[in-house]
């Protein structure tokens, strides 16, 4: 039963993935987002690209006249090729960062600099309200990390200032989409070195607290972090309340009977914007019908009545066998 339930699920899901691809009019095989996008400050970011691009740098000590090289932190390089296709691509590093740094080293005070956040660019904004930034920062306020601020946690830890891209909402492959937005979370919770920084728990083995979860490579590949860690909302397209532990997802049929759980996170993107092309949620209703709401309201009713009627019977036969053998004795 649970193989059939397996394989009605990864045709659905295969099919899902392949309906929404035609549905956007966009090839697999499109180059992600526009690599010809060419930025205003590409030349200006070269001053920083030139040490942070990649894992070595090099700098003149004047004072012995020698070139030293040097190796760049690995948490402080940032790839080219990543920075020029996220969300803001069109920045120059000195939009957000002090143009004391063209300076090397850098001044010491630079290491206080004050960061925007999300909120400072984004909040009351109308572009960006399809958003919702303002729902998106109370969800956050109220989640597992929020308390984690003082420690240096914000928006910023799941959002690379320089690679992040929105994904979702753009997405021609759902299984890359689910990799990206697993590896946000993964990025701490299997690196306690990440970890560390941020909390003084133990550290926690990732697949050990999952192992009741059978398959937990494939369903990881299929499913998001977030959709068993997060209160759905309905608001937005990404709910941000990661709830505590002990009031995640644990039950299978959360998802494997009527999948109400993926319809109303991971899908939820695609059948809206399929109603929305008037493209009537025919296909839609038949995926969430084969993954499991094979639950009919009128056979449940006819089934309930024929079961009640057979009982009846019964009753009413047993009565009538009583009345004959009393009539029997009597006789
Ligand atoms: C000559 C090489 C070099 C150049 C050019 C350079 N940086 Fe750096 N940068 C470094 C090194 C090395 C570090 C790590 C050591 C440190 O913090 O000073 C660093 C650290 C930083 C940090 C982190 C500071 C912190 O708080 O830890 C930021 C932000 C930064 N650089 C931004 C920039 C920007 C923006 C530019 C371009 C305007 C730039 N850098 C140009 C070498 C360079
Ligand atoms: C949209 C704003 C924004 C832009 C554009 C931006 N940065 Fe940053 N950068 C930040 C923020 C915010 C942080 C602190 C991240 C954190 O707290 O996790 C940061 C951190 C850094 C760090 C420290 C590394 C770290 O993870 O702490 C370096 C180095 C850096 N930026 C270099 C650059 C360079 C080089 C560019 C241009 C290619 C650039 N930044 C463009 C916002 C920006
Ligand atoms: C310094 C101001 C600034 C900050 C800070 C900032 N953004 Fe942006 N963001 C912008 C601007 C401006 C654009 C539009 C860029 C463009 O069109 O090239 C943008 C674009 C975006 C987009 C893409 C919109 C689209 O239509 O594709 C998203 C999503 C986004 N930002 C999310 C965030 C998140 C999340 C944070 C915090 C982690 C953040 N931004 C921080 C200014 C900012
Ligand atoms: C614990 C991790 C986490 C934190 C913290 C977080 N986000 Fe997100 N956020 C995500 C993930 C995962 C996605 C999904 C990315 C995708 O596939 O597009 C997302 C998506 C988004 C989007 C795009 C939604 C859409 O409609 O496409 C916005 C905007 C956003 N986050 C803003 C914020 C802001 C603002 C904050 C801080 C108040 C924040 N996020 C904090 C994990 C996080
Ligand atoms: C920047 C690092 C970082 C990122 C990114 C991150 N987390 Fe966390 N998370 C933590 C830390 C640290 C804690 C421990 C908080 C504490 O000390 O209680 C935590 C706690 C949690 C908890 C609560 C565990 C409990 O004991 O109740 C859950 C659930 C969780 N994270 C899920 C996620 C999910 C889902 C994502 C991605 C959307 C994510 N995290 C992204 C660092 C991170
Ligand atoms: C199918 C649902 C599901 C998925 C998918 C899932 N989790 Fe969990 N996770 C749970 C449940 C349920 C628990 C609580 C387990 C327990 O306490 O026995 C848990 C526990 C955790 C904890 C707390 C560990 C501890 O003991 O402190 C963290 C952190 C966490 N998950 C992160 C993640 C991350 C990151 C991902 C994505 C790669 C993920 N989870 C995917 C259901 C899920
Ligand atoms: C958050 C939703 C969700 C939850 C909760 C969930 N599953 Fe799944 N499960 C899926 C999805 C989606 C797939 C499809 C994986 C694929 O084939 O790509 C899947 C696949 C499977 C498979 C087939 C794995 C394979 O070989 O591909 C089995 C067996 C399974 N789940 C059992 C369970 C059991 C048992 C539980 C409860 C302990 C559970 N699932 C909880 C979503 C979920």
């Amino acid at each position: 039963m649970k193989l059939l339930f397996a394989a009605v699920l990864f045709t659905a899901l295969f099919s899902f993935g392949a309906e929404a691809r035609a549905l956007s009019g966009r090839a697999d095989s499109d180059p992600v987002d526009t690599l010809a996008f060419v930025s205003p400050f590409m030349e200006d970011n070269e001053s920083c690209f030139k040490c942070h691009g990649q894992g070595k740098y090099e700098y003149e000590n004047e004072l012995l006249g020698t070139t030293v090289k040097a190796l760049m932190c690995p948490d402080q390089i940032i790839r080219r090729e990543d920075f020029y296709i996220s969300n803001h691509r069109s920045f120059s590093c000195t939009d957000c960062h002090s143009a004391d740094y063209d300076v090397f080293p850098h001044p010491g005070e630079l290491r206080m600099e004050l960061k925007f956040n999300c909120l400072d660019c984004h909040g009351g904004d109308e572009t960006y309200s399809i958003f919702s930034f303002e729902m998106i920062e109370e969800d956050y306020m109220r989640s597992v990390h929020f308390k984690l601020e003082d420690e240096g946690f914000s928006c910023w830890k799941c959002h690379d200032p320089h690679t992040y891209r929105i994904n979702m909402r753009d997405s021609r492959n759902l299984k890359e989409t689910i990799l990206y937005d697993n590896n946000i979370c993964l990025y701490c919770h299997s690196d306690y070195t990440r970890f560390q920084l941020l909390s003084d728990r133990e550290e926690v083995n990732f697949l050990k607290t999952h192992d009741w979860l059978p398959n937990q490579a494939s369903h990881f590949r299929s499913v998001r972090c977030i959709e068993c860690h997060t209160q759905i909302n309905d608001s937005i397209l990404v709910s941000h309340l990661v709830l505590p532990k002990d009031r995640a997802v644990k039950l299978c049929n959360e998802c494997h009977s009527k999948n109400s759980l993926l319809m109303t996170t991971l899908y939820k993107f695609q059948s809206r914007e399929k109603r929305r092309d008037g493209f009537l949620n025919g296909i839609i209703m038949n995926e969430s019908y084969v993954i499991g709401a094979n639950r009919n309201a009128f056979l449940g009713t006819v089934s309930q009545a024929i079961f009640g009627l057979v009982i009846l019977a019964i009753v009413i036969h047993v009565i009538f066998r009583i009345k004959t053998r009393i009539k029997l004795k009597k006789g």
